[in-house]
C-alpha cells in the first residue's frame, strides 16, 4: 500500500471522516554547506522522499496527530504551555505556535502522517515535517501566509521548540522545491534561482550513500559550530564594522584576527570562507555543463568537513575515500555531518562498480551495509488532495 493510502485507512478508522491530504519533500544539497546560517549561498533541491499528511479540522482548540511510522498519538492544544512530552509531536506543536506568534489562526485539528525520508541520515525529515503542517495550517485557516514566511516557520520550530541552531536551507528546500531543479539560494536576502539539473542527459548519476551512522549529540555540536562563526565573525567586525556575517569577510580579514580567537573558530571559519566561493564556483561550472569541475568541488568540502570544520566521521571518510580511489566525479559528507550520507555524482558506467564496493567494502570495515538512496529531485510542500 503507498503512504497516501496507509494514513488514508488509519485516518478514517480514527477520525471518521476524511480530510485533505498535503505532502512535502526532504532535501539533498549539492554544495554550500553550514554556509546557511553564515549569510552566503546553498544549492539544495527536494526529493522524492517525504512527509505525507491527512488533516482536518475538529472544531476545538485541540490538536490530535498520529503517526503512523511510530504508531504513537500525541494531542496537545494550542498555548504554549501546552508543548507535548513526544519529542515528534514537537515540530508540529512548534509550527502551530510559530504560526500563531506570525498572527496567523491556528484552529484544532485532526492529524495522521507517515515518511519515508531515512531518519538521521541528514536528508531533513525534520524539515520535511515542518513544511507539510506549515503548508497546510496555513491553507486550513486561510492566512495567507507567503512561503518565504512558511521556511522561516519551520526554521523557528527548530530554534524555538527542538533546539537546533539552523540556517534556514532545508525548510526552504522543502518549501521551494521544484522537480528537475536546484536551487541556488542566497540565504542572506532569501533571492533564489532555479537551475534545472538533469545529471542523466550528461552521463551522470547522483547518489547517496547512508552509513547508517547517528551521532549523539549532534545538535549541540552544531550549535556549538555556529558559535564559532559568530565568534570570528564578531572579531572581523572589530576591524570591518561591515561584516555582518562571515559571508560579509574576506580571507584576508579573518588572517587578521588570527591570533585574537581561539584557533578552532579560525579553523571553522577558514573552512565556511572556502565554501562560500565553491558554491558559486559550482554554479557557474554547471552553466557550462563541468561536471568534473563541480566533482572536484564537493571533494574540497569533504575536506574541508572533515578537517576544519570537523563534523565528518570515520565511516564517511571512508566512503570519500573509496569514492576518490574508484575516481567517482564528485563526493562529500552532506548536510550537517555527524553521521549521515554521502552525496556523489557519479559517472554512469561507474555507478554500478562504485555501489557494489561500497556495499562489501564497508560492511567489511564497520559490520553493517550501508544503504543506498538514488535521488530524484521533486516538488516540495504542496496540497495533493
Ligand atoms: C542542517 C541544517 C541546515 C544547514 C545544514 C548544513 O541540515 O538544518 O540549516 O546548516 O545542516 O549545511
Amino acid at each position: 500500500m503507498d503512504i497516501q493510502a496507509k494514513i488514508h485507512q488509519k485516518f478514517t478508522e480514527m477520525y471518521g471522516e476524511d480530510g485533505a491530504v498535503f505532502a512535502s519533500a526532504g532535501r539533498i544539497n549539492l554544495i554550500g554547506e553550514h554556509t546557511d546560517y553564515n549569510g552566503g549561498y546553498v544549492f539544495p533541491g527536494a526529493i522524492d522522499k517525504g512527509i505525507v499528511a491527512e488533516i482536518k479540522l475538529n472544531g476545538t482548540d485541540r490538536v490530535n496527530l498520529y503517526s503512523v511510522d511510530y504508531d504513537a498519538r500525541s494531542s496537545f492544544g494550542l498555548e504554549e504551555s501546552d508543548k507535548p512530552a513526544e519529542a515528534w509531536a514537537c515540530y508540529v506543536f512548534g509550527v502551530c505556535r510559530e504560526t500563531i506568534k506570525r498572527g496567523g489562526k491556528v484552529a484544532g485539528f485532526d492529524a495522521a502522517f507517515a515518511g519515508d525520508v531515512p531518519l538521521g541520515a541528514g536528508l531533513s525529515s525534520s524539515a520535511a515535517l515542518e513544511s507539510c503542517f506549515a503548508f497546510a495550517i496555513n491553507e486550513l485557516n486561510g492566512n495567507g501566509i507567503d512561503k518565504f514566511e512558511l521556511a522561516r516557520i519551520g526554521q523557528s520550530t527548530e530554534h524555538n521548540y527542538c533546539g537546533v541552531k539552523c540556517g534556514i536551507m532545508d525548510q526552504f528546500a522543502s518549501c521551494f522545491g521544484k522537480a528537475g531543479c536546484l536551487i541556488r539560494l542566497n540565504c542572506k536576502t532569501l533571492e533564489y534561482k532555479y537551475f534545472p539539473f538533469d545529471p542523466a542527459a550528461h552521463g551522470y548519476r547522483l547518489v547517496l550513500v547512508d552509513s547508517c551512522v547517528k551521532h549523539e549529540l549532534a545538535s549541540s555540536a552544531y550549535n556549538k559550530r555556529r558559535l564559532s562563526c559568530e565568534n570570528a565573525a564578531a572579531a572581523i567586525r572589530k576591524n570591518h564594522p561591515e561584516v555582518e556575517t562571515l559571508s560579509d569577510s574576506k580571507r584576508l580579514w579573518l588572517e587578521e584576527v588570527r591570533g585574537e580567537i581561539p584557533e578552532e573558530d579560525f579553523l571553522r571559519a577558514e573552512y565556511v570562507i572556502g565554501e562560500l566561493q565553491r558554491v558559486l564556483d559550482v554554479c557557474d561550472a554547471l552553466e557550462r555543463d563541468d561536471f568534473e569541475t563541480a566533482g572536484e568541488m564537493m571533494y574540497q568540502t569533504h575536506f574541508g568537513m572533515s578537517k576544519l570544520y570537523e563534523v565528518s566521521c570515520e565511516e564517511l571518510d571512508f566512503l570519500n575515500k573509496l569514492a576518490r580511489k574508484m575516481d567517482v566525479t564528485g563526493s562529500r559528507v552532506m548536510g550537517g555531518g555527524f553521521g549521515g550520507c554521502t552525496i556523489n555524482l557519479v559517472k554512469e558506467e561507474l555507478y554500478q562498480p562504485f555501489i557494489d564496493a561500497a556495499k562489501s567494502q564497508f560492511e567489511a570495515r564497520f559490520g553493517h551495509a550501508p544503504k543506498i538512496y538514488d535521488v530524484v529531485i521533486s516538488d516540495g510542500a504542496r496540497r495533493i488532495a
